[in-house]
């Protein structure tokens, strides 16, 4: 057992995708495996801290010492963090969150027809940016940027606007980076304008790393 600069520490963590349903046998998703969020809730574990894992539906064992609720709607996610977020120290949202759902859910399977069906899309709540509007000054929160263009700029943009302590941005369409595989590269920026780059690594180093970063100012507290 190595050090655990978390113990004591209550962490919850956003995994995953969310399914958005479109009738009783359909429904909207992404490419999102979870292992990100998993990764950064089993090496949080190994640290020492108590662990919430909250996660869409994914193929990934739950991790062993953490409390892991599955959801499947955003809004259902939106619920898990209203429940534990209070108890946390830190935040991590590694989470592919779906930005809309049909409008309406069919309580049929919808019939194939001479016409394509319609469907009509609304805006799901931006779980991390109502922490972000709530949080405490004594908690840290971290979200993800999942981008495909102007990494940098875009990521900063969700830093600010969702009053974030830090941000891992991800280019989703570099090689061997984002959705699904099991390495990742990124950019960690901090709001006070640090940023650490982390090469192409597994996901589970690449966890490793993100809490040595975001430790350098929470860790020494402990
Ligand atoms: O799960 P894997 O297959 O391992 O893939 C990892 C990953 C690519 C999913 C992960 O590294 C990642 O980038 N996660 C964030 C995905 C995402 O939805 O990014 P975004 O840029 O659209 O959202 C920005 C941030 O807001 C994210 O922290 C997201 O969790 C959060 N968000 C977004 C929308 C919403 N309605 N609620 C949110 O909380």
């Amino acid at each position: 057992r190595g050090a655990q600069p978390l113990s004591g520490k209550r962490v919850l963590i956003t995994a995953g995708p969310t399914r958005e349903p479109i009738d009783p046998v359909r429904y909207l998703t992404n490419r999102s495996s979870g292992k990100m969020g998993y990764a950064l809730a089993e090496a949080a574990r190994r640290l020492g801290a108590a662990v919430t894992l909250i996660s869409g539906p994914t193929a990934l064992p739950q991790p062993v010492g953490v409390d892991t609720i599955s959801v499947e709607t955003a809004s259902e996610m939106k619920n898990a963090v209203a429940a534990h977020v209070q108890t946390a120290s830190i935040i991590i949202a590694a989470a592919a969150v779906a930005d809309y759902r049909p409008e309406t859910v069919a309580p049929q399977k919808i019939k194939k027809s001479a016409s394509a069906p319609t469907i009509v899309l609304v805006e799901n709540e931006d779980i991390l940016a109502w922490i972000g509007r709530s949080k405490r000054a004594d908690q840290i929160l971290i979200g993800f940027a999942a981008e495909s263009e102007n990494l940098l700029a875009n990521a900063e943009k969700k830093l600010r606007g969702k009053n974030l302590d830090w941000i891992v941005a991800n280019d989703v369409t570099a090689e061997g980076a984002g959705f699904d595989v099991d390495t990742n590269i990124a950019t960690m920026i901090s709001r006070d304008g640090q940023q650490v780059a982390l090469p192409k690594m597994s996901k589970r180093e690449m966890a490793e790393k993100i809490w040595e970063a975001v430790g350098g100012d929470t860790f020494k507290s402990v």
